[in-house]
Order: C-alpha cells, then structure tokens, then sequence
C-alpha cells in the first residue's frame, strides 16, 4: 500500500495529488484535474485530481464497506492506537505540513508551522476519548423486575466539508473525532486547499489505518461537495464555511435526514471597556483580527470601545496596524501574508468600497501594499475603519478579510446590546479588568465562546460552535460524542414469570 498512498512526486516544483478512496491513491473517474495556486505569486504549485458525483459515489461505498468490514467492530482501544500514531506523524511532518500549507494558502510560517503539532492535539484528545464512550443502566419507571440499558453507536459514515481558511486543522477537527466514534470518514477538502488534505490521508495509510476509513475527494463544491450532503449513503456532514453554504447543505441533508453540523462564520463584537491597559488592549484587539489576514471565523471583527477611551484606542491600534509585517508568507518574520484567492481579494475590496460609501472613516489600509515584491498577490493592507455604525453592511457582514470596524459604546448595556443585533453568534470578547462585569457580560453575549482578555483560545477539549447564523452542534470536547454517535435503548425482563395478555 505504501507506494500507492504517495502523491506522485514534484515536477518543476508542482506536486500532483490523486484522491485517496479505498487506501489508494486515484485519479479521478472523469480523469478531470485542477490547479491549486499560491496566493503569493499565483504560480501552480498544485496538479490535482478533481472529484465528482461518481468518485463521491466510490468513496462512500468504500467507507460504507469499511465501516462493516471492519471499523464498526474494531476495538476501541485499537482505534485509540492508531489515532495515536497518526498523531506522532502529524507531529512528525509538521515543518512538510507547514510548507505546504503556506505555498497552497498563504498562511504565515509562523502560523502554518505549528499546525501539524496543533492537528497531532486534536488526534491525540480523541485517541483518548475513543476508550471512554459507553452507554448507560437503567431502571423502569414503573413496577417489575427490568433491565434497561442503552447502547451508544457509532453513525455509519460520516462527511467532512471544510473551507480553506486553516486546512489540515479543519481536515483534523472533521477527521479525528469521527473515527474515535467508531464512524468512517469521507472528506471533501475546500478546493482552494487541498494539499495537506491529502497529505493526511497519506499518514493515515502509512499509520496503518484500514483501506476505506478515511477517504479524501477534492473537488469543487457544487459538484463533488453537493454529491457528498445529499449521498443518500452517508449518515451525517460536519461542515464549515459560509451559512448561505450551510442552508443548501442542510437542504440537501433531507434527501435522507442525515443529521448535520454546521459552523459558519460570525462578525464577533470584541469589547472593550475604558479600564484596560491600552498597550494590551490594542495587542489583543490586533491578534484577534489580523490573524491569517482576518480569515478566520471568530475574528474580532467588531471593535467596541468605550467612549471614555475610544480616541486615544483608535489612535494606537490604527499606529499598530500601519506596522503589521505584511509580506511573503514563507518568511517567518512575515505576520501577514495574501488573502487566499483573487475573489477573495476582490470581496474585501468591495467591503471597503462599501464602508467608503456608508460614511465610516477609513482610517488606514483600504488598498494593496505598495511593496513591488507582493504586486502579483492577493494582499491587502491592514485596514481600519472608525465611525461605524452598527448598521452599515461593513459592521453586520462578514467580511473575511484584515478589516476592522471599530464602533463606539456608552455603557455595559449599550456594549450588550450592539454586540448580540447581528445576525451571528459565533464568538465575542470582553477586555476590562473588572472581573465582575467580565462574568456578567459572558453571560449576556449570545456567542459560542466568550473570551475574557484574551482571543482565539480554541482547544480540542473545549466545545467551539455557534448561536444563531453562526451555525449548530458543537465541534471538540465530550458534546461531540453526541454528534457522532446514537443511542440505542435495550430493555431485558428478569421475571420469572412471563405476562400473557392475550390468554
Ligand atoms: P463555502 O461555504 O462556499 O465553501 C466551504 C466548503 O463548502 C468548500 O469545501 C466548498 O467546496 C463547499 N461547498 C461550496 N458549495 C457547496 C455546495 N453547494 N454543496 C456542498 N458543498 C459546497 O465558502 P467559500 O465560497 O470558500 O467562501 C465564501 C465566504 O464564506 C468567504 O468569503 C467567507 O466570508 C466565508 N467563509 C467562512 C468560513 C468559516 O470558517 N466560517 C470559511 C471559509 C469561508
Ligand atoms: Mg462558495
């Protein structure tokens, strides 16, 4: 299996990939490819396989097989070793991984490179988890000698759809957690990203893992992403992207009532009381936003600053975003590197088009740097705009992108009250040092996660997931189990006597 789970090798620097169905790397059944560019200079780094109907049709009947043959009665001991070597690989590779994941994304090194280490955690919590899942006893409610116990189940076969915003981290988060559940997986990667996908699914071959657990299918989202939702073979999707996205998936999902879980983006309020030390407030506020340029789903996108504090913040933190390193993402002195895509490029652009037009303040960036070096990537300058209201498209839309709207608040309720009327309710932040009002503002801020002087604390042990548009089920930590799995109650009588009703 070893020499057919590589990708085929790198010609003038661009490496081919094949899908990875039955543990075997594949070209596609239409013999269809596409190119995956770097985002830096739009050179192909990329040649791969593009999946459709017929190789999704392939993989589920491979998982499907899988999940019978094997999966659904390997130990779960068994299953937490071979998540456990995964892991040591994942650790293993992780400088490849990185490297690979900045040429395909544009992720900064100093991101990508600790990637392989943060999936190899992920693997890691779920090897552990894989020994703890049960049922329960019980007793009857009513008089007689019962036994009532339930029997937890894996799914079946379980579809991943992830976006490319932090490739092989989503491609862990949809992977691991479902095989320690004792489902097999198929994955549909984001087209713009496919490489540490199936980067994955080598390791996984080489750990050892069965033919067919773990199947990878890139391709692109309204053929081989439409065939996997509505696969009437697959008994439930774990996706995250856009919520216009998501309501087809979940349109999709009725052909035969799979369930779903959905985690699709937000405009997250990060607020911020007059209290803070400023320094850390603007270094908190600059991490929670220009991360990964912005592209991250519970980016602080939404500043709110008290009114008390509001000129002097805006000061410093638009100073701060004038310095941002922005530059090749290769060089790990790089903090911020291109936007993934040309379309992506050109949607921030319109947002600040937009904000120019709504009347917010744009207070720096709004264009792409005037660095030659960069001029064939798809950068933008870190932008900042102030005077926004609540209202405008750039306050209530995602963006995706290194913008930041800064807004101003009187009061702990007007901050509640401007932070929940959006349409999303993935994260939200609070910076004060008053520790009573940091616990009453969790409270009252309708988001998934709340960070209180701090952001992007995401761990695979801690529920992440959203309240309205934002999404639901929850992905990382115990409430997954519940996502993966179904119960089954069994009920045993231990009378001697057996009721005969129709004597
Ligand atoms: P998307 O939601 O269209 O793509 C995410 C995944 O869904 C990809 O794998 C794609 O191939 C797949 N997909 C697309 N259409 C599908 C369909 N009809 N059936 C099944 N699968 C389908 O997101 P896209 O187009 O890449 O980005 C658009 C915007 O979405 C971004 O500008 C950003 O605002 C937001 N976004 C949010 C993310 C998040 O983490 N919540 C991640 C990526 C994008
Ligand atoms: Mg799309």
């Amino acid at each position: 299996m070893a020499g057919t789970a590589q990708p085929i090798g790198a010609e003038n620097g661009v490496r081919r990939y094949q899908l990875f169905i039955n543990g075997k790397f594949t070209d596609s059944r239409s013999g269809k490819t596409f190119e995956s560019i770097s985002p830096h200079d739009r050179s192909v780094v990329a040649v791969v396989a593009e999946g459709d109907k017929t190789d999704i049709d392939a993989a589920v009947s491979a998982a499907r097989g899988a999940y019978e043959g094997v999966w659904s009665t390997t130990p779960p001991g068994e299953r937490a070793k071979l998540l456990l070597k995964i892991a040591d690989l994942l650790e293993a590779n992780s400088a490849e991984l990185g490297r690979l994941e900045t040429l395909d994304m544009g992720m900064p090194m100093v991101m990508s490179s600790a990637m392989g280490a943060v999936s190899a955690d992920v693997f890691r919590y779920w090897a552990g988890m894989a020994t703890k899942i049960h049922g329960l006893t019980g007793e009857p409610m009513r008089p007689g000698d019962y036994l009532g116990y339930t029997l937890r189940e894996p799914l079946g076969v379980v579809g991943g759809i992830t976006p490319w915003n932090g490739p092989l981290i989503m491609a862990a988060w949809k992977t691991a957690p479902a095989l320690a559940c004792g489902n097999t997986v198929v994955l549909k990667p984001a087209e713009h990203t496919p490489m540490t996908s199936l980067e994955l699914a080598r390791l996984t071959a080489e750990a050892g893992l069965p033919e067919g657990v773990l199947n990878v299918v890139p391709g692109f989202g309204p053929t081989a992403g439409a065939a996997l939702a509505s696969h009437p073979g697959v008994d439930k999707i774990a996706f995250t992207g856009e919520y216009v996205t998501g309501r087809l998936i979940v349109q999709m999902s009725a052909s035969n009532l799979k369930t779903v879980t959905l985690e699709l983006g937000g405009k997250s309020p990060h607020i911020i009381f007059d209290d803070v030390d400023l320094e850390a407030a603007v270094a908190t506020a600059l991490f929670g936003l220009y991360m990964n340029s912005g592209q991250i789903c519970s980016a602080g996108t939404r500043i709110l600053v008290q009114e008390g504090l509001y000129d002097r913040f805006v000061e410093r933190f638009v100073e701060r975003s004038q310095q941002v390193k922005v530059g090749d993402p290769m060089d790990f002195a790089t903090r911020m590197g291109p936007l993934v895509s040309e379309e992506q490029l050109g949607k921030v652009q319109r947002y600040v088009e937009i904000g120019k037009k709504e009347g917010a303040r744009l207070r720096c960036g709004g264009g792409q740097p005037k660095d030659p070096t960069l001029a064939r990537g798809f950068y933008h300058e870190p932008t900042v705009f102030t005077e926004v209201d609540n209202k405008m498209q750039i306050a209530q839309e995602e963006i995706f992108g290194p913008v930041a709207s800064v807004l101003r608040f009187h009061d702990e309720d007007d901050a509640v009250r401007i932070g929940n009327d959006v349409i999303y309710g993935l994260a939200a932040g609070v910076q004060t040092k008053d520790l009573k009002r940091a616990h009453r503002l969790a409270k009252r801020l309708q988001a998934g996660t709340v960070w209180i002087n701090t952001w992007h604390m995401i761990e695979p042990n801690s529920p992440f997931g959203g309240y309205k548009l934002s999404g639901y089920g929850r992905e990382n930590g115990v409430a997954m189990v519940e996502h993966l799995t179904r119960l089954k109650q069994v009920w045993v009588d231990l009378n001697d006597f057996t009721m005969d009703l129709f004597a």
